[in-house]
């Protein structure tokens, strides 16, 4: 079994480039390679890795759909798919990466969803590391492809709303009783301290706040020139306060 790091917040706070600073820690810690999930269908966090054209499980589903028809007798979706999986799943060093993508039909994602489910089922049993980067919002949790974590990151801005989306993630995930360990707030792009009226917010949820990560001009750089958080240097302070916040957290 592997120990399974899942990212959820408020959109646009900060949780792809977490997840890829995360992975970058991972990969460095060097227990064994980490698997890399993007669980957000309009997900970036392959580029944020430096992947480009990665395939993704949609696309995969999506020529199955047209092939269907074609396959000999005897022969099921699943054998089709597990043969189509190594495809998308993408080797680098010291990580794996595979990306969910869009499935079939405008905005229905639930076969995608499923099928996801089943493939970390599987999955999961081989890496010591993972790490899923999701969707803004809930869900991900009410369509359960967040079952189970050993850790969830509640990624928020250094604002009141970004508390409140998070604090809403925490309660469905404890309404749905969802198999997650431990639950806390990431503070993404603090200028300077965390504000106490912040820190107040957090604390009426009755979670704490595991991680504090400044506001960085590299990151905004990087992302400008299209540039792998990987190669963040070690130095880096929204580095130094990732590695901080997962050591806490393992
Ligand atoms: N600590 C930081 N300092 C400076 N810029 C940051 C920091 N964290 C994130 N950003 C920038 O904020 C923007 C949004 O970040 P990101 O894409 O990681 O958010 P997200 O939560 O994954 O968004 P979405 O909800 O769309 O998936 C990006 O341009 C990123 O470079
Ligand atoms: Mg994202």
């Amino acid at each position: 079994m592997s120990f399974s790091i899942a990212i959820s917040g408020k959109g646009g706070t900060g949780k792809t480039t977490l997840s890829a600073v995360i992975v970058r820690y991972l990969v460095r810690l060097g227990k064994g390679p980490a698997l890399a999930v993007d669980a957000d269908a309009d997900g970036n966090l392959a580029e944020s890795l430096g992947l480009n054209g990665v395939k993704t499980v949609g696309a995969v589903l999506e020529e199955m759909e047209k092939k269907v028809s074609q396959f000999p007798p005897g022969f099921s979706k699943d054998d089709w798919l597990e043969a189509k999986l190594t495809e998308v799943m993408i080797e680098e060093k010291g990580f794996d990466f595979l990306s969910m993508g869009r499935g079939e039909g405008p905005g229905c994602y639930c076969y995608v969803n499923s099928i996801l489910r089943r493939i970390m089922d599987v999955l999961e049993q081989n890496y010591p590391y993972l790490v899923m980067d999701n969707a803004a919002g809930m869900e991900h949790l009410s369509r359960r492809t967040t079952r189970e974590a050993d850790i969830l990151f509640l990624v928020s801005d250094h604002s009141i709303k970004g508390v409140q989306s998070g604090a809403r993630i925490a309660e469905l995930a404890r309404e749905l009783e969802l198999d997650v360990r431990k639950m806390g707030f990431v503070i993404n792009r603090v200028p300077g301290e965390v504000n106490p009226v912040i820190r107040q917010k957090v604390e009426e949820t009755g979670l704490g706040i595991i991680g504090s990560i400044p506001e960085d001009g590299l990151i905004k750089r990087f992302d400008l020139e299209e540039r792998s958080l990987l190669e963040l240097p070690e130095d880096n302070k929204v580095v130094k306060a990732v590695k901080e916040m997962v050591e806490k957290s393992l």
